[in-house]
């Protein structure tokens, strides 16, 4: 499958489309999460894979720490500065100006204490973002609480969070037994009466996401937590098969077939859309 912009896909993607398709708002992404309409996020840290996002439809972009990974070569996402996070802001909010563009707060950047949470999302927004996205529960509320009383809209992170990965012991299914479910049900409770919008949960049985998505008052996007998340979120490369070292189990390639980004970005919005990504049974994180 091969498409060009002036061919269309509505109702998903080409220029047309893009041109047509208001900015996105958080407005406008909590309208489609009360219609029952799943949300489509990927990565992205350049203009012009932003701008492919966009014209395909993706409803978020997520400027991820993952970037150290993926564009620097580290092992892991704690080398990630504020700097270079602002850097990738920049790109993908000028490539992508219509799209509702989130980004991480880097390790090390809001872990201090509230004012420098603050000083740094303020930089992230001064970038281009409309969104900040923070790793952790149990004393991540006050920072999140903080921010959203400033006017700063939050995404929270629960399950394998991978600023905490040595913490953790490695990239691990998180909340497989009781106790862990428990903490990070509450978790999501505090997260969500503290005001944050979205939560990202990583790498968490399919049963306790279903359970997360509906304790949490807001969205939430899964990447590895089965199919009964309001939403699912990829590292672009992984979909596109060009990853660095070993690819997570639960990505699917969808350039297998594709013939071309533009396809398969089609591909993962229309299937994110319809419920046949992520496809539980294959993926093995079903309880
Ligand atoms: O950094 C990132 O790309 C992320 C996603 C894996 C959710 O946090």
């Amino acid at each position: 499958m091969s498409e060009s912009p002036s061919q269309g896909s509505a109702p998903y993607g080409g220029a047309a489309a893009a041109a047509s398709r208001k900015p996105m708002t958080l407005h406008r992404l909590r309208s489609m999460h009360e219609a029952g309409e799943k949300i489509a996020m990927l990565t992205a840290y350049d203009a012009a894979s932003a701008a492919l996002l966009e014209d395909c439809g993706v409803d978020c972009l997520l400027v991820g720490d993952s970037l150290g990974m993926v564009m620097q070569g580290h092992a892991s996402t704690l080398p990630v500065s504020l700097e270079q996070m602002s850097y990738h802001v920049g790109c993908v909010a000028r490539g992508a100006p219509r799209s509702w563009v989130l980004a991480d707060l880097p390790f090390g950047s809001y872990q201090a204490d509230v004012a420098q949470a603050v000083r740094s999302a303020a930089a992230l927004m001064q970038a281009g973002a409309q969104m900040v996205k923070l790793e952790g529960g149990g004393w991540t509320p006050p920072v999140v609480a903080a921010l959203v009383e400033r006017g700063i809209p939050v995404c929270a992170h629960l399950g394998l969070t991978p600023q905490s990965v040595h913490a953790l012991g490695g990239y691990r299914i998180q909340g497989r037994d009781e106790q862990g479910a428990r903490t990070l049900l509450r978790q999501a409770r505090e997260l969500g009466q503290a005001g944050a919008a979205m939560l990202v949960l990583e790498l968490v049985p399919s049963d306790l996401a279903a359970q997360l998505s509906v304790e949490f008052p807001g969205m939430t996007i899964g990447i590895g937590a089965g199919a009964r998340t309001h939403g699912q979120v990829l590292v672009l490369h992984d979909m596109l098969d060009i990853t660095l070292g070993p690819k997570p189990r639960f990505v699917r390639n969808f350039m297998l077939g594709a013939g071309s980004m533009r396809a398969a970005v089609l591909a993962y919005v229309r299937d994110v859309k319809s419920g046949a990504f992520p496809d539980e049974a294959l993926h093995g994180y079903a309880a």
